[in-house]
């Protein structure tokens, strides 16, 4: 039995307007809610169980996920009525857990072709209290720096600054030991980054670096998050929950496009209408939208039943999003 918490609870209010009215890990990134690609990311590696620690519309993720039956994984849900803050959520997240064993905890904004398996077989084999996935970056200062020695024994976590002593980064997902997560004061608010790192190795803990230089990308603002759905569909990012594409583009059941209307590297939600002569490329166009004839998009985001007129020329647009 392998166990993970995915932590889904955040506001995400870097991609507002997108996240008004739905919660960022259940926004499209090529076709599927983005949970979805780290769910099954977890079951490819071997998990067997995963518990979403929920707050902000916590309501949103069960009539998806369900049980996990259809994702090949057991998936469970700890609703928090107050987010407790990363730390709290994981504390209590690990209540709903079946197993016993060292557990695997996801941000629920990462995207990454990081070795999952050989992160927790090198805490196993390290009897690490925690081991955290680093990453390199060109410019750290917007994350937690963590400097380690030759042993990859963590030595100092720096959570965001302005002079980083180091491009590796906390790249979020961690492996922690059942001891650690219990040692986490329960129903507070805490800080994993804040207050957790930094008072494990005040202690004297075994927390370990894990690095990985593949792909890594944390989709939390729009550009990130368009970026995304690009490098998965045109395939310079893989996900085994990516759907099938037609000509690098994601064409939901049910959505009709005009036959010249031409779609490069979107995503088209189900029943959404594109018109004739329309030119959308790198777009996320949601479900039931109804796009006119001639008009052209680059790099929108289109809202779930939104209409756009037709001859509207826009690119980096939000269209039809609630204002707040
Ligand atoms: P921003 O508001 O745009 O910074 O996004 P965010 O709210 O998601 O915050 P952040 O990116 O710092 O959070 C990192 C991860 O932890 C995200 O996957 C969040 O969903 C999650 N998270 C943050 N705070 C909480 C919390 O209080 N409870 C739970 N369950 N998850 C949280």
């Amino acid at each position: 039995m392998s166990s993970a918490i995915l932590l889904v609870g955040g506001m995400g209010t870097r991609l507002q307007p997108l996240t008004f009215n739905t919660p960022k890990p259940m926004l499209s990134v090529a076709g599927v809610p983005f949970t979805e690609h780290q769910i099954i990311k977890a079951r490819e590696a071997g998990f067997t169980e995963i518990v979403l620690a929920t707050s902000f519309k916590a309501e949103l993720f069960e009539p998806y996920f369900g049980d996990g039956e259809r994702f090949g994984i057991s998936i469970r849900y700890a609703v928090e009525s107050v987010p407790l803050g990363t730390g709290g959520a994981i504390r209590n997240a690990a209540s709903m857990l079946t197993g016993s064993g060292p557990v695997a905890i996801f941000n629920g904004d990462v995207l990454s072709a990081h070795d999952l398996a050989a992160q927790l077989s090198f805490h196993v084999k390290n009897q690490a209290d925690v081991t955290l996935y680093l990453t390199e970056v060109p410019d750290a200062r917007a994350f937690g720096a963590v400097e380690f020695g030759d042993d990859f024994r963590v030595t100092a976590f720096n959570e965001k600054m302005e002079n980083p002593p180091t491009n590796m980064i906390n790249a979020g997902c961690y492996i922690f030991s059942r001891e650690v997560i219990d040692s986490i004061p329960a129903q507070q608010v805490i800080s994993v980054e804040r207050e957790t790192f930094p008072g494990l190795l005040n202690d004297g803990a075994r927390v370990f670096a894990f690095i990985d230089r593949n792909y890594w990308l944390d989709i939390g603002n729009p550009s990130a998050l368009m970026k995304a759905t690009r490098d998965l569909l045109s395939g310079a990012m893989y996900s085994a929950a990516t759907p099938v594409l037609s000509d690098g583009s994601f064409i939901a059941a049910g959505a009709s496009i005009a036959a010249t209307a031409k779609i490069t590297s979107s995503v088209i939600g189900s029943g959404a209408q594109i018109g004739s002569g329309a030119v959308i490329e790198g777009c996320l166009i949601g479900a039931g939208a109804r796009v006119g004839q001639e008009v052209v998009l680059t790099d929108c985001f289109v809202a779930d039943s939104a209409q756009v007129e037709s001859g509207v020329i826009a690119g980096g647009s939000f269209l039809g999003f609630p204002l707040k």
